[in-house]
């Protein structure tokens, strides 16, 4: 099964996923003053959404033809785009480029694309990636051997230049997520803000 035929099952099989922002998105991006967004893997849309409805000029990119068609289909002036972005990046540049559980269980050169990523920031823009770094009772993966890759080996392995790119967060904050049925549950994200130097 190729990538854009596991994630399309995926969308058509859980039609309510995606409604809502991520959290880490919205604490990020809450302070900052609106300009040009970028959300790589941006699923139903919930992340492109709120940022546009404050303000930001979001291009939201997915592998999922279904996934795209639903960011479409809430009306708003965001630019969607289907991309494997193991093939193709979306054009333009941005003071805010969002990975948010940009992860899959297909192989992908993520490093790659993130770096492809933080070359399409502007001058001082921020990109920001936010992984699982624990599993939730409710997740497809319980193996209690897994490893969640952590913000500093994240940073590690895109091999910025550091005259150019600056980590300015690298942590694994906890908080109460909800899961299917409302059931709750304390989960860890790890935290990646990479920081483009300003011109
Ligand atoms: C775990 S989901 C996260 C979705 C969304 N960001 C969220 O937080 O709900 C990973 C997303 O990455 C997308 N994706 C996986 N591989 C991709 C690829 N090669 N190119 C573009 N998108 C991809 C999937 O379709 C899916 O929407």
């Amino acid at each position: 099964m190729t990538a854009e035929e596991f994630w399309e099952k995926q969308y058509r099989a859980h039609q309510a996923w995606g409604g809502r922002a991520n959290p880490l998105l919205v604490e990020v991006a809450s302070p900052l003053t609106p300009g040009t967004a970028l959300d790589l893997g941006c699923g139903a849309g919930g992340d492109a959404v709120w940022l546009a409805r404050r303000g930001w000029q979001v291009t939201a990119v997915d592998i999922s033809p279904t996934a795209v068609d639903k960011v479409r289909g809430h009306g708003l002036p965001i630019t969607a785009e289907q991309h494997d972005l193991a093939q193709t990046f979306p054009s333009g540049t941005f003071d805010l480029i969002s990975a948010q559980y940009f992860q899959t269980p297909l192989p992908l050169d993520r490093a790659q694309v993130l770096r492809t990523a933080a070359h399409a920031l502007h001058p001082g823009g921020r990109l920001l990636v936010v992984d699982h770094g624990s599993i939730a009772p409710w997740s497809w993966n319980q193996d209690p051997d897994t490893h969640f890759p952590t913000p500093t080996e994240v940073a590690a392995e895109l091999a910025l230049d550091p005259a150019q790119f600056a980590v300015a967060r690298a942590d694994r904050p906890q908080r109460e997520a909800t899961g299917p049925g409302g059931r709750t549950a304390q989960v860890t994200d790890n935290v990646l803000i990479i920081r483009r130097a300003a011109a």
